[in-house]
């Protein structure tokens, strides 16, 4: 084989390799996971931020199996992290990955919503 070749067949096999290691997740506009959605994906454990059209619209999730965490600011302010993860224990789980009825109630007894709320992500 010419050396171009394998070395093109190297970089292919790679890409396949980086694709197949992020994560991915779906936020849907509407509750029980109907209509319009989009699926975001990460190969980091970095803040990311909610495509704008999905910013403060979602109301629920399908994580496909991964740990998500989303925050009501733009920046994942810590302690905000709302916690979505199957057998999740803890005042920030999500038991449901509906949005409705899930809240943080802070230190300082502020309540934080996610649903209509949630702008960036992480994957944890
Ligand atoms: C999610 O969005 C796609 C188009 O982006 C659509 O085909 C699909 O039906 C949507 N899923 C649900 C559950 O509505």
């Amino acid at each position: 084989m010419p050396k171009t070749t394998v070395l093109l067949v190297l970089i292919f096999c790679c890409h396949l390799a980086v694709l197949a290691e992020r994560k991915r997740f779906t936020l849907y506009v509407n509750p029980h996971h109907r209509d319009l959605n989009e699926t975001l994906y990460a190969d980091d454990h970095h803040c990311h931020t909610i495509p704008y059209f999905y910013r403060r619209r979602a109301s629920s999730i399908r994580t496909n199996g991964n740990c998500i965490l989303l925050f009501p600011s733009l920046d994942c302010k810590k302690g905000e992290e709302f916690v979505f993860k199957k057998h999740c224990h803890g005042s920030r789980c999500c038991s449901k990955m509906d949005f409705a009825g899930c809240e943080i109630v802070k230190e300082d007894g502020t309540v934080l919503k996610i649903d209509d709320a949630a702008q960036a992500y992480v994957i944890c």
